[in-house]
């Protein structure tokens, strides 16, 4: 048989953090655990997350017979183990002996001892120590046919730090970064315009980190400190693995956070095996559920575009969780429901955090499958049971499939840290909001999305669109150009192709004045008495963002402004080039105009929703296929979700077979409030 491992693991994971480590005095806990995991149809765990003092209780006196014994015994039951390097938490011995491991914050103040996912980067001790112990538990485990892959540190750069160290170690490190990308200072001043207040560097040391008690309104320097950041913190990470991979051929990851502004994960991406991530959606908390839906649609199609291949949802809660202000119990059905939608949206594995409650320290309260009491029998215990019920229904039906969009929408990680530092027109802009505002209507329509950053090859998707793209990286409008030659139709907005890579603004044309056939101009934001709106096709929509003045070059006008001194100016502009077309939407609108327009844009390409459906507000689906191959023909299948705090009908407009139950299924049908129907073709 091949040998199991995280990225090709034959069914769908079912699992999650397991913290033995908290209870190695109690063997009747470790006992009742296996049990409770068979019943929960739990077939892999995370462990040694946070294990370090008990893994190396006193600098290099290593102790792994505990982990080896649980290992073990988790596998005879049938239970594999994805193995942490346990970096994400720092033992006394280590903080309080060598205080450079410590990160030190912008305004110079060293952190004590203490809390998690705080080490400095660049320090040799802690990069040392790390390879040490990564080196030995590679060694030790790699062979495990128990042991299914590396789970690097924990969500690096989480929990409030955002990774940056301002120690001695890392602003010597980032003017070392800065002369192997500027080579001079001259050219280092040019980029970052430092004859602005007199700022001109005149030695390589007078350079320091972007920090509120000195520099921080030069962005091109603040740019590249936070890509300096990110880049330490992945080269920590890349050490981390190839610590590992000395004695192991095991696949790598290292959880993720979704759309965590402080690292790139494009670029992490590309270090990795497989792409995994923690989920904590905050749901029930608006109206309704649709925009936490929304949220974690999106996060997943990111997680899952970084490398165009399925992902794991390494953490999400099974119940609540403690670190909001309010933290609401997920009602039931929610939890079935969000699970599902991890996998219908490319995961290949549902996974919590954690698997039972710890009795002390700040985690206490955090919801687990195991509560405090009562065993198996408790509600949280039984949906939890259920949904691993459910995953083992539809695994053969899912494994080996993956959504495989034909659009694209453009996110990109630096153009998030340049446009929300602009300093211009609106100051509490959230770049992260406004694309999930353009993301929506596509989920509405049940259309699938992956997304690319500007590095990204844009070959294959038939329509990208790319809201905010105001920081232009190299090479990024050729490439743009050459789509939209080739026959790809893109849809950008107002703010963008503002600036270059250093956040200069770009003097001349717009760099795609030729492709979207319009010249830009100001900027507004309407708000109060200048309140604005736009006419598409014959309907009104009220503009609630931003809002260029543009000049039609060419390009035909489909829709205008209906008020104030730009009333007639364009606002939504179509200009064919090539063998495409490029759509330009002067302002941020209520989300009914982009159903509106993106519905007409869909129509004209033939691109839809794949499952033959009539659906309804709060209703969505998810298709993951594999296209035909010598194994077998082409497997599709269809997740249709209902958000609804309500029951929903939908019409099903041909027939289709329940994946879990075998019923076929056709016209209208009566969905229950979060509940979520596995389909295939008859
Ligand atoms: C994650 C973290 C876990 C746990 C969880 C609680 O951010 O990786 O260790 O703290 O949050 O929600």
């Amino acid at each position: 048989m091949k040998k199991k491992t995280m990225e090709h693991f034959g069914e769908l994971i079912h699992g999650g953090d397991y913290n033995p480590d908290q209870w190695l005095d109690r063997p009747d806990i470790l006992e009742e655990d296996l049990q409770l995991m068979k019943k929960a149809n739990v077939n892999c765990v995370s462990l040694g997350i946070f294990a370090w003092s008990r893994l190396e209780p006193e600098e290099g006196a290593y102790d792994f017979g505990w982990l080896e014994k649980i290992i073990q015994r988790l596998y005879e039951n049938g239970i594999y183990t994805i193995l942490a390097t346990p970096t994400g938490a720092m033992p006394q011995w280590l903080t309080n002996k060598y205080e450079e491991v410590l990160q030190v914050d912008e305004t110079g103040v060293r952190n004590y001892p203490g809390k998690r996912h705080n080490y400095c980067p660049t320090s040799p001790v802690m990069r040392e120590k790390t390879r040490q112990l990564d080196m030995r538990l590679a060694e030790t485990f790699g062979g495990y046919p128990a042991v299914i892959g590396w789970h690097i540190s924990n969500e690096i750069a989480g929990n409030g730090s955002d990774g940056s160290c301002h120690c001695a170690l890392c602003q010597s490190a980032f003017r070392e970064w800065l002369k192997e990308k500027y080579g001079s200072l001259d050219k280092l001043n040019a980029a970052w315009w430092t004859s602005f207040w007199s700022h001109t560097y005149t030695d390589w040391s007078q350079i320091r980190s972007a920090s509120r008690r000195g520099e921080n309104l030069v962005h091109g320097q603040t740019l590249d400190w936070k890509r300096f950041v990110d880049s330490q913190q992945l080269d920590f990470c890349k050490e981390e693995i190839k610590a590992v991979r000395v004695h192991s051929t095991l696949p790598v990851t290292t959880n993720m956070m979704g759309f965590f502004k402080p690292l790139d994960y494009f670029k992490w991406a590309k270090e990795l095996d497989i792409v995994s991530w923690d989920c904590y959606p905050d749901w029930h908390s608006g109206a309704d559920e649709l925009r936490t839906a929304v949220y974690a649609a999106a996060a997943h199609s990111l997680m899952r575009s970084l490398k165009k291949k399925n992902f794991l949802m390494m953490e999400s809660t099974p119940s609540v969780v403690n670190w909001r202000e309010m933290n609401r119990l997920k009602r039931p059905g929610m939890h079935e429901l969000s699970s599902l939608q991890a996998v219908a949206c490319g995961s290949d594995s549902v996974q919590y955090f954690q698997w039972r409650k710890g009795r002390g320290s700040s985690e206490k309260f955090h919801g687990a499958v195991v509560d405090h009491r009562n065993g198996s029998d408790t509600r949280v215990f039984r949906e939890v049971s259920r949904l691993g019920e459910r995953l083992e229904k539809i695994t053969q039906q899912t494994v080996g499939t993956c959504n495989r969009p034909r659009i694209a929408m453009v996110f990109d990680w630096e153009n998030w840290w340049a446009v929300e530092d602009a300093c211009a027109i609106d100051n509490n802009l959230k770049y992260q909001e406004v694309f999930q505002d353009f993301f929506r209507p596509l989920w509405e329509l049940g259309v699938d999305v992956d997304m690319v950053d500007m590095d990204g090859d844009l070959e294959g998707f038939r329509v990208v669109i790319a809201p905010l793209n105001y920081m232009y990286r190299k090479g990024y409008a050729e490439k743009v150009r050459r789509f939209v030659e080739q026959g790809g139709c893109y849809i950008t907005t107002c703010w963008s192709g503002e600036t270059d890579d250093t956040d200069l603004v770009y003097t001349g044309n717009h760099p795609l004045e030729d492709v979207l056939g319009i010249s830009t101009e100001e900027i507004d934001v309407p708000d109060g008495y200048c309140e604005n709106s736009i006419q598409y096709h014959g309907t009104d929509y009220r503009i609630i963002g931003l809002c260029g003045l543009v000049h039609a070059k060419g390009a035909e006008v489909l829709a205008e402004y209906q008020n104030d001194f730009y009333k007639g100016y364009p606002a939504l502009t179509r200009n064919f080039y090539g063998n495409g077309e490029a759509y330009y939407i002067s302002s941020i609108n209520e989300h009914q105009f982009l159903k509106h327009f993106y519905n007409d844009v869909l129509q004209e390409k033939g691109l839809g929703c794949g499952l033959q459906v009539r659906l309804t507000e709060g209703v969505t689906v998810n298709e993951r296929s594999k296209p035909a191959d010598e194994d077998g023909g082409e497997q599709k299948v269809w997740f249709l979700q209902n958000f609804n705090r309500t029951a929903a009908a939908v019409e099903l407009l041909k027939p289709y077979q329940n994946v879990e139950t075998g019923e076929t299924l056709t016209g209208k049908i009566e969905m229950q409030s979060f509940e979520c129907i596995v389909l295939r073709n008859c």
